[in-house]
């Protein structure tokens, strides 16, 4: 899936080229579980979000359903009209669910039940052989597959080889850097990184800890095409409401 230009979208800047959002309503699902009310409800943020030009909707159904519900994720599947990416584990459970219900794209992510956030990337190295039938069971199914993966040459290699299609590159430890040497260094990794995906024929998207104030760093790297966003997004909505949240980290993600 190629950039496409912000022309397309009948903007005036002709030769800007803008990177693709995916937008993350987790929490706004995690507000509402705090109460287990039935508002403020992920499914209308999901159609804010494609409202104000997301070109994709992310979630995440977690084992231990924290945030989004099995609910969620089947209203989305009939109300998303751009993309619904569902990041799931590799689980039998929730395979048999991806199966059933059939988002555009699945994101394998590791999950371990205690930690607050996905903390580390998949080893699709070490779990080869698995991933390699879970990833083809949903390629099978017409779903495109993607693989959340630290910013190692060997895991963006593992994930190609494996038949994924999509390669999300995680920006945590980036985002995390306590200082300015590391922080280059971070940097320089997902650079490497994003570039082994694009020349082994992934597409190549990036995400987690990113916000309005960091992400035209990431912006700045011509091999990544897509990032998916939550955290920030939700927090800013607070206060500036839904749609211009969405509408205004779009504006952080154009290249020039
Ligand atoms: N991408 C993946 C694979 C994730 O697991 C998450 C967090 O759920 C995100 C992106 C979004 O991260 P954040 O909420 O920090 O923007």
């Amino acid at each position: 899936m190629a950039p496409f230009r912000v022309a397309e979208r009948g903007a005036i800047a002709l030769d800007m080229e803008r990177v693709r959002l995916g937008v993350n309503v987790d929490h706004v699902a995690t507000l509402r579980q705090a109460r287990k009310a039935r508002y403020p409800d992920p499914v209308a943020a999901a159609s804010i979000a494609e409202l104000a030009g997301a070109d994709q909707i992310t979630i995440h159904l977690r084992e231990d359903r924290r945030h989004i519900q099995d609910r969620d994720l089947h209203l989305m599947r009939q109300t998303v009209t751009t993309r619904l990416n569902l990041e799931m584990a590799a689980t039998e459970e929730m395979l048999k669910i991806a199966l059933s219900v059939r988002p555009d794209e699945v994101t394998l992510v590791p999950e371990r039940r205690e930690e607050l956030t996905t903390e580390g990337g998949l080893d699709v190295a070490e779990n080869y052989n698995d991933l390699e039938e879970t990833t083809g069971r949903l390629v099978e199914a017409g779903i495109a597959v993607s693989h959340f993966v630290d910013p190692e040459p060997q895991q963006v290699a593992a994930a190609a080889g494996v038949g994924a299609g999509i390669v999300e590159l995680h920006t945590g430890k980036w985002c995390e850097s306590p200082n300015s040497s590391s922080r280059a260094r971070e940097l320089e990794r997902l650079r490497a990184a994003a570039k082994e995906g694009r020349e082994a024929g992934l597409m190549v998207a990036a995400g987690h800890g990113l916000n309005y104030h960091n992400v035209h760093e990431i912006v700045s790297l011509e091999d990544i095409v897509e990032l998916n966003i939550g955290h920030s997004i939700v927090a800013r909505a607070l206060f500036s409401g839904f749609e211009q949240a969405v509408r205004d980290m779009l504006a952080l993600m154009v290249r020039r």
